[in-house]
């Protein structure tokens, strides 16, 4: 199954995709997550993206695209994929329809996880992230069983760096400009399906089954 995760900040794109990775064993691939790492390893790269995240803005997308397509090639995604924060802005996307063309393969589905402008602030504020795992939880709708601490894996818990509220706003302006334009690209296409993101985890995450039908 191929499967794009497209929504806002805070939306519950990273909280979704590690069920859906689990239930239909695809790989996970959120940009935010290789930045994220190859800031935390110092690399040219993460110098680079570290400036615009920062900021609450997208890195430029010749960074972005070159770095999917080599990821997109890789072994594990031949029996395909989960695309998170990927593609943010049309130039992206019209960049991967290229690169999927001469791969041969085409998308299953995208997911669009719909969530209010005034929730999506207090989700992203109060999220903590595992320095280990990388696993969010929230402070209110998430807790870990042990304060401060991963329940997976022990990991001390951490605030990331961007969700800072004028940060936070500033990436939701960022989506409404760049990445919203994305909902009628891919439903122009037929394969866009809206999830309701304001409902409990599991229950978006039945939705989101149930959007999945019996693709594989
Ligand atoms: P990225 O890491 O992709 O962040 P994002 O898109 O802003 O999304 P988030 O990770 O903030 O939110 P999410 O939807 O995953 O929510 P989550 O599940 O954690 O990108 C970061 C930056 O990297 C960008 O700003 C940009 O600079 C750069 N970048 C990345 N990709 C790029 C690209 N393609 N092009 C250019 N630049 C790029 O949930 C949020 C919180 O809510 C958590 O605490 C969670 O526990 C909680 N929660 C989740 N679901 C629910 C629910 N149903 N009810 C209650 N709480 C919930
Ligand atoms: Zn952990």
């Amino acid at each position: 199954m191929r499967l794009i995760l497209l929504g806002p900040p805070g939306a519950g794109k990273g909280t979704q995709a590690v069920k859906i990775t689990k239930k239909y064993n695809v790989p996970h691939i959120s940009t935010g997550d290789i930045f994220r790492k190859n800031i935390k390893e110092g690399t040219q790269l993460g110098k680079k993206a570290k400036e615009y995240m920062n900021k609450g803005l997208l890195v430029p997308d010749e960074l972005v695209v070159a770095i999917v397509e080599d990821r997109l090639n890789e072994e594990d995604c031949k029996s395909g994929f989960l695309l998170d924060g990927f593609p943010r802005t049309v130039n992206q996307a019209k960049a991967l329809d290229k690169v999927l063309e001469n791969m041969n393969i085409s998308l299953d589905q995208v997911i669009n996880i719909k969530v209010d402008k005034n929730v999506l602030v207090g989700r992203a504020v109060g999220r903590r992230i595992c320095k280990d795992c990388g696993l969010a939880y929230h402070v209110e709708f998430n807790k870990s069983k042990i304060d401060g601490k991963c329940d997976k894996c022990g990991g001390e818990l951490y605030q990331r760096d961007d969700d800072k509220e004028e940060t936070v706003s500033k990436r939701i302006e960022v989506y409404l400009n760049e990445t919203s334009p994305l909902i009628s690209y891919y439903s122009e296409k037929g394969i866009l399906a809206d999830i309701d993101g304001q409902k409990d985890i599991n229950e978006v995450f039945e939705d989101v089954v149930l959007a999945l039908g019996s693709k594989r």
